[in-house]
């Protein structure tokens, strides 16, 4: 039987009804990618408080790797619930803070020896690299990438590089926070091509040294292995190899944000894998917590160790019950080998996808490691003009036929994927024919639809 059931038109009556008491309890800042209220989730399905079930094509924003309410955390919770909850690591600490940084430390790229620190999202994990890079170098600056994102929080909004929604009106922000172009090929901001350009965005940064930013003054250079908000961009293969060559040459550290691309996601449990780069520090979170919120930095011994006592912390870093679903997620990927589902999936959205560009020109840009793939629509593949409005109704048509997908990309003209990694082929199949069902009717009628409610 096909997962997919629309008992209602979507948004449903109940959905509706919590949609109106939303617009007067919570600030419009917050906005929702799609009206559909869930009551439900197991695996890569949602159900909705109307009982219409869709598949999940983005796993709570890439948190659920592991699938929604994955057996294997529900079991460690539970266990974990008889124990203690909250007591604050700062005052009497538990065993699975320090087990899970040993995993930590003993998983992520780099035989050296490391030490890990535990937040409570991407966002705060972000500041305290940022922290512990300028704690250990004496220096201030850090540069970030265009079409970077790292958080909502002061110093991750100021690294974030898109400005609306993100940016605008938030001002000041803090400063020593440098940007150059990242390695966006469809649209390489030096118009150059891969391979004759010869990585000149990452040679760049030597002539960023002289004259944007002496490196002297520069405690890190931040990247995302793979762009994630920033429109599922992969780098070429030798981009980070000669990035960080530069910046160890002048005792700048490599700090990696593998917030959206770790665990598993591009088919290796860390994207800098697929480089062969080992960063100075590793900031993690989504998928890490299974569902719960838990963020992480990994690096270094020398480094982490450089903030005094008291100089790292927060009340809830680290909860015991974030602490418990992690240590079962990393169990999962250590016996269910979803590293490598995540490269079927890719290779099967990549298979789809490549006929859907050669029907349709609303398709400018196939792209993704292992699950992490997306499409770039355009208004036409000539000029490459961001089609930021079809994409919007893309989405608007998938879920108003049971599916769940997100837009990213600086020109929010980018539909991502982002699945459970413990999705069956069958319902792959099922949300991949929605997708090509909604590419057609938007490439081809140009069909007027509802917007969502923001
Ligand atoms: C690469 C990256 N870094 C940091 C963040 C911020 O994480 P959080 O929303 O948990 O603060 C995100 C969130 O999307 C992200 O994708």
């Amino acid at each position: 039987m096909p997962t997919i059931q629309l008992k209602t038109p979507i948004p449903g009556p109940k959905s509706k009804a919590l949609a109106a008491r939303r617009e007067s309890a919570v600030p419009r800042g917050l906005s929702h990618a799609t009206p559909v209220y869930v009551a439900k989730t197991e695996g890569a399905v949602l159900e909705d408080v109307d009982g219409n079930r869709y598949i999940d094509f983005t796993g709570g924003i890439g948190c659920v790797n592991v699938g929604h309410r994955a057996p294997e955390v529900i079991e460690e919770l539970q266990k974990q619930l008889d124990r203690f909850l909250h007591v604050s690591v700062q005052v009497t600490p538990y065993e699975s803070y320090i087990r899970l940084a040993e995993r930590l430390n003993a998983l992520t790229p780099g035989k050296f020896p490391k030490k890990s620190f535990l937040l409570n999202t991407g966002a705060e994990a972000v500041e305290n690299a940022v922290k512990i890079a300028r704690a250990h170098t004496g220096r201030q600056g850090i540069i970030a990438f265009e079409d970077a994102f790292h958080g909502r929080t002061f110093m991750s909004m100021a690294l974030t590089s898109k400005t609306h929604p993100y940016k605008v009106g938030f001002g000041a922000l803090p400063g020593d926070v440098y940007r150059i172009p990242y390695a966006y090929c469809y649209r390489c901001s030096y118009s150059l091509k891969y391979p004759s350009c010869d990585l000149y965005c990452a040679r760049h940064l030597e002539d960023t040294f002289n004259r944007v930013v002496a490196s002297e003054d520069v405690a890190a250079v931040i990247a995302e292995p793979v762009l994630g908000e920033g429109g599922f961009v992969v780098p070429p293969q030798d981009f980070y190899r000669v990035l960080v060559d530069i910046c160890h040459k002048h005792g700048v550290l490599f700090i990696a944000d593998e917030v959206q691309s770790g665990f598993g996601r591009t088919g290796a449990l860390f994207a800098c894998e697929h480089y062969g780069i080992e960063p100075d520090l590793l900031v993690t979170a989504k998928s890490l917590g299974g569902g719960l919120p838990l963020g992480a930095v990994t690096g270094r011994t020398e480094i982490m160790d450089a903030p005094g006592p008291g100089g790292l912390g927060g009340t809830f870093a680290g909860n015991p019950l974030a602490c418990a679903a992690a240590l079962a997620v990393l169990d999962m990927f250590e016996h269910k080998d979803l590293s490598r589902r995540a490269n079927e999936l890719g290779a099967k959205f990549q298979e789809r996808a490549k006929k859907w560009q050669k029907l349709w020109p609303l398709i400018g840009d196939v792209r993704g490691l292992g699950a992490m793939q997306a499409i770039e629509l355009v208004r036409s593949p000539e000029t490459r003009e961001p089609a930021a409005e079809k994409t919007k109704q893309v989405v608007n048509y998938c879920y108003q036929h049971g599916l769940i997908a997100l837009s990213a990309g600086s020109y929010s003209n980018v539909v991502r994927l982002l699945v459970p990694l413990v999705i069956s082929d069958e319902q792959m199949n099922e949300g991949l024919d929605v997708l090509e069902a909604a590419l057609h009717s938007v490439a081809e009628k140009n069909m007027a639809v509802s917007q969502p409610v923001s």
